[in-house]
């Protein structure tokens, strides 16, 4: 099995940590190794072919350096010189894998997301690859524990199945009404991001449902007949100049025939702003979670998150309150208004 990697996100809500050129997955939101280092790691007891990662190329350099490492498992590392969202870039490795290995099956996933159990991660994506065979598109939905709507949803033909089910549709973030419904009715996945299919199945969707981009992407010429793919950076420029961006999910997954979903429950989150860190981390005793502090010291303060900047951080009196310290920033910020951090960025960026 190929493992593709899509790290093309700019992570924005996770400022003042994450930058342009550092994006969530290149950092260490846990401490130790990045998400982009620990989502390669997850695979490798696999023993994957190859793994393909897909970034910008702002970001490349440093994709490169975080992954010289890894030595048991060839990586590659694409740049795209624009982002034009999932569908381009799945395309893309999707292409090449192709190109080398007709019967290529890739699994496809996001570099930014928290997993808590591996092993039945991996035994997840081995039983998705065996449906992949047969020629089917296969997407990994979790079981939903929360109507959550920061998520896409999957709704199979069947509810409450183990194994593979048709996919009946895709719904995109849907509001908390709708959510709620979906919880209820046992027949809805969160829509993970995480795909297992052929390289040429792919491909060949692609290309009843964006033609404009199997077109460019029908362009790309191969020179060598062995895996080699450094002389592509100036063919994947120009293909990037001439196609519109699109999500994998808007353009191929709600048109395409045969889909199934495999339920999983492994624990995921996507790690989508810093409120849903404590999600995933352990609390200490007044709630908060502490990440990268020498120390912490709470009165009569409670479920805050604090990203220390290797200082003692000391909560006093304060509730439900994210606080992030960096050399050159500080977020303060209120739980429930993580998600404007985003905001941030933008008005910076406008402020030049
Ligand atoms: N290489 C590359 N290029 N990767 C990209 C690009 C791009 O242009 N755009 C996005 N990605 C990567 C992101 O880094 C992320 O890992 C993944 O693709 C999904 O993109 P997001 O922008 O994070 O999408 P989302 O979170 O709003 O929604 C999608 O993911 C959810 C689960 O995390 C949808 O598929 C939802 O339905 C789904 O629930
Ligand atoms: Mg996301």
């Amino acid at each position: 099995m190929y493992i593709v990697i899509l790290a093309g996100g700019s992570g924005t809500r996770f400022w003042p940590l994450s930058r342009k050129s550092t994006p969530k997955q290149l950092m260490s939101v846990f401490g130790g190794k990045s998400m982009l280092q620990r989502t390669v790691e997850r695979v490798l007891p696999l023993d994957p072919k190859r793994i393909l990662v897909v970034t910008n190329a702002l970001q490349a350099a440093e994709t490169r350096n975080q992954l010289a490492y890894i030595k048991d498992v060839p990586v590659d590392v694409i740049e795209e010189p624009v982002g034009r969202n999932t569908a381009p870039a799945i395309g893309l490795a999707a292409s090449i894998i192709a190109r080398f290995d007709p019967d290529g099956i890739m699994a496809v996933l996001p570099a930014d997301h928290y997993i808590v159990d591996e092993e039945t991660f991996r035994a997840t994506l081995v039983t998705a690859r065996s449906v992949a065979v047969s020629g089917a598109l296969v997407t990994l939905g979790i079981t939903p524990t929360r109507p959550e709507t920061g998520y896409g949803y999957i709704q199979a033909a069947v509810a409450g199945g183990s194994g593979a089910a048709a996919v009946e549709r895709f719904v995109e973030k849907p509001n908390l009404e709708r959510a709620m419904e979906f919880l209820a009715s046992g027949c809805f996945y969160w829509n993970s991001g995480m795909f297992v299919w052929g390289a040429c199945a792919i491909l060949d969707e692609i290309g009843r449902h964006m033609p404009e981009l199997a077109q460019a992407l029908a362009r790309l010429t191969f020179e060598s007949h062995v895996w080699e793919i450094a002389d592509l950076k100036p063919q994947i420029a120009e293909i990037y100049g001439a196609i519109k961006g699109e999500s994998i999910d808007f353009g191929v997954m709600e048109k395409a025939k045969d889909v199934q979903v495999i339920p999983a429950s492994f624990g995921w989150s996507d790690v989508g702003s810093w409120s849903a860190l404590p999600e995933v981390m352990d609390a200490d005793t007044a709630g908060h979670v502490v990440i990268n502090a020498s120390g912490a010291v709470s009165v009569g303060a409670s479920e805050c998150l604090a990203y220390g900047g290797g200082k003692v951080v000391a909560l006093v009196g304060v509730s439900n309150l994210i606080v992030v310290d960096t050399p050159d920033a500080l977020l303060v910020c209120a739980k429930d208004a993580a998600q404007d951090v985003k905001k941030v960025v933008e008005e910076l960026e406008r402020q030049g």
